[in-house]
């Protein structure tokens, strides 16, 4: 058995910056109530005809140079998105040809918000039994053509933006810096308070004209449920690693929450009572970016040195499915 460690991680976002002054020319919204709800200023979305598998090779090429490494040199590909660019196949496969890897393997991951947290925790296992030496987790995310850019939409369509952050999962030849544990959880039961219906193998055709008219091609979410569950889970995960590695939250040197809402976020660390100044907030700047949302936070916390050698690092999720859990590294 081996250890697993992020060997290095990056990050893209598109240039294009639409602030919330751009959302209230589309719908019955006012920056005043999204900076208050949400704690987001802007976020980003693409051009007309880029996917997710476009941002996520951007994200996948800057990971591959933090880590020195070649795309040759990678054995496998997860990419987690909820916004694929087609019904089938995947992601991975997309990005895999764009990558210039012939036969390498890839997997898309649909565990929405916790897409990555699950993606790092499947990495981590492959690693350690030496089935792979460099695997490359993505998550990407083209939201902006999926919202309902209207006031029907708006409690949705305000929170969401375009991203993709990546990282590679290789071998640690120091097996103090290295992934410690990761915590997946799921209930479906709930799977309905936050989900996109349509297209849908339920129906014939998949889209019909009644599913087109009642807008059921745009995500629903029944928000302040999806926000109290947001905040349980989350702190819960992060006390589940904490315990399981026989650590406090005072041992932690930063905690990357998923990017969901800012008031989620404070509402996390004040119960964790983890000083502000060791969690990491970008939201924003870049709206909730789901998959892609802890990656593009961890690059840019690596980047402006938040992040030191032999520091624990705990990165926690929370999303549809409803799917949450964390991932407990020592950097
Ligand atoms: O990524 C993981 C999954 N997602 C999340 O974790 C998101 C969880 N939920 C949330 O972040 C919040 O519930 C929202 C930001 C979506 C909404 O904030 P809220 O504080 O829970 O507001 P609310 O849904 O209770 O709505 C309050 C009011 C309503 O008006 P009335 O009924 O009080 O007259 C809404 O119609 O705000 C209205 N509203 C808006 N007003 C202006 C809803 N959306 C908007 C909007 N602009 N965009």
């Amino acid at each position: 058995m081996y250890n697993a460690r992020i060997l290095g991680a990056g990050s893209y976002l598109p240039e294009k910056i639409v602030t919330n002054a751009d959302l209230e020319e589309l719908m019955d919204t006012s920056d005043e109530w999204i900076r208050q709800r949400t704690g987001i200023h802007e976020r980003r979305f693409v051009e007309p005809g880029v996917g997710p598998t476009d941002l996520g090779l951007q994200a996948a090429r800057r990971a591959l140079q933090s880590a020195g490494l070649a795309p040759e040199q990678i054995d496998f590909i997860i990419f987690a998105t909820l916004s694929p660019e087609y019904g089938f196949p995947g992601c991975g496969c997309l990005l895999q040809e764009k990558l210039g890897l012939d036969t390498v393997g890839a997997l898309d991951v649909r565990n929405q918000c916790t897409g990555f947290v699950y993606s790092l925790a499947i990495a981590d296992q492959f690693i350690r039994t030496g089935t792979y030496g460099h695997i490359l987790v993505v998550g990407a995310e083209v939201h902006s053509t999926g919202l309902e850019m209207n006031t029907r939409g708006r409690d949705v369509a305000v929170i969401f933006g375009d991203g993709a952050g990546a990282v590679v999962v290789g071998r640690s030849e120091n097996g103090d810096r290295r992934i410690l544990s990761s915590h997946l959880h799921a209930q479906g039961k709930y799977a309905r308070k936050l989900y996109l219906e349509a297209p849908s193998s339920l129906h014939y055709p998949r889209m019909t004209e009644k599913m087109l008219r009642e807008g059921r091609y745009y995500p629903y979410m029944d928000g302040r449920y999806v926000f109290k569950h947001a905040v349980d889970r989350m702190q819960n995960s992060v006390r589940e690693a904490l315990a399981e590695n026989h650590l406090e939250i005072e041992d932690v040197g930063l905690l990357i929450l998923h990017q969901a809402n800012l008031r989620i976020s404070e509402a996390v660390v004040r119960s964790l009572k983890i000083p502000p100044e060791r969690v990491f907030s970008n939201i924003q700047r870049y709206g909730n970016t789901t998959a892609a949302s802890i990656p593009i936070a961890l690059d840019e916390a690596v980047r402006e040195g938040r992040v030191q050698p032999g520091d624990v690092v705990v990165l926690a999720a929370f999303g549809s499915g409803f799917t949450w859990g964390a991932s407990m590294l020592r950097w």
